[in-house]
């Protein structure tokens, strides 16, 4: 017979934090929050929500109903949620969508922490300042778009974006105003950071050996961030290590945007390695 001992755990008082998204069961995120929740002695959970297309407003309301103590968003709920909530952070505002949502008081906040996450990355994995940096983003869906403003802000020179689909280029190259333009493969070997922000080369996409663009124009002196995360050393990140650039893998990013999720929600400084390990753990589980 077991007797009921109290065990630390979740209790009438736990703060619970959630992603939306769909599909969202492949998130990292319960893995990386619950992990900093943990590290930092914090009565806080975090679970995921398969939210259906369309009900990204009803899972705003859903919050403020519930008390949700903070949201993650990701696709296809980005653009819904920055118009569900009460304000919009500058960011958030100026891309039109939202990958997090805080309590400022009694007010919902969308805010987009993905370009944060990015500058972040750089800067503790390299050292690395976009101040006066000469970039070529590779793609201009949202996580590229993020990339823009945010290395834009951050005081980069020139900001290249360079995209199949040329109408999103300009739309995305816009983001960064007099700094940026659409760009063409040929300026990828004059740029000192390349951003490569397609979904080319994530596994269970398309043919697994491809890269976005020819490796052969990349080299020394250069920087290269993939932002696909899975797997972690991505063909494209291979051959720009051959090639003798400086590479950044996308678990760097996606760990430093959930950092800042992290700070807006609880205002306790984020774990950080504490949540790398625990997402490169649960990615080499997956290659398992
Ligand atoms: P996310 O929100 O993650 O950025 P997205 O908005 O769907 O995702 O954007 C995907 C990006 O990958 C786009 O830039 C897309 O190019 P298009 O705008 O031309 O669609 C790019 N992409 C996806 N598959 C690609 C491929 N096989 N070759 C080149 N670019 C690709």
């Amino acid at each position: 017979m077991t007797s009921a001992v109290a065990e630390p755990g979740l209790s009438g008082v736990t703060r619970v934090a959630a992603v939306i998204g769909h599909p969202v069961a492949h998130s990292l995120s319960p893995i990386i929050h619950n992990a900093a929740f943990a590290q930092a002695d914090l009565d806080w959970t975090y679970v995921a929500f398969d939210v259906a297309p369309g009900h990204g407003a009803d899972a705003v309301a859903a919050m403020r109903t519930l008390g949700l103590a903070g949201l993650s968003v990701t696709m296809p709920h980005k653009h819904a949620v920055a118009d569900a909530v009460d304000r919009c952070s500058d960011a958030a505002a100026r891309l039109g969508a939202v990958n997090t949502v805080a309590w400022d008081g009694t007010d919902l906040v969308g805010h987009s922490t993905d370009g944060e996450g990015l500058i972040d990355a750089l800067r503790s994995s390299l050292g690395f300042d976009a101040d006066g940096a000469r970039v070529v983003v590779v793609g201009a869906g949202g996580a590229a778009r993020a990339a823009v403003l945010a290395l834009s802000d951050a005081g980069a020179a020139h900001i290249g974006v360079c995209n199949r689909t040329a109408v999103k280029a300009e739309s995305a190259a816009a983001l960064a105003g007099s700094v940026g333009s659409v760009a063409t493969p040929d300026d990828l070997s004059s740029a000192d950071l390349i951003v490569q922000a397609t979904s080319v080369g994530m596994l269970g996409g398309g043919a697994p050996d491809e890269t976005p663009f020819d490796p052969a124009l990349l080299g020394p002196g250069q920087v290269v961030v993939d932002m696909v995360y899975h797997p972690e050393h991505t063909p494209l990140l291979r051959l720009a290590a051959s090639a003798g650039s400086t590479v950044v893998g996308g678990v760097a990013m996606l760990v430093h945007q959930a950092a800042r999720q992290f700070e807006l929600w609880t205002s306790v400084p984020a774990p950080v390695e504490a949540m790398t390990a625990a997402a490169t753990h649960a990615l080499a589980a997956r290659r398992g």
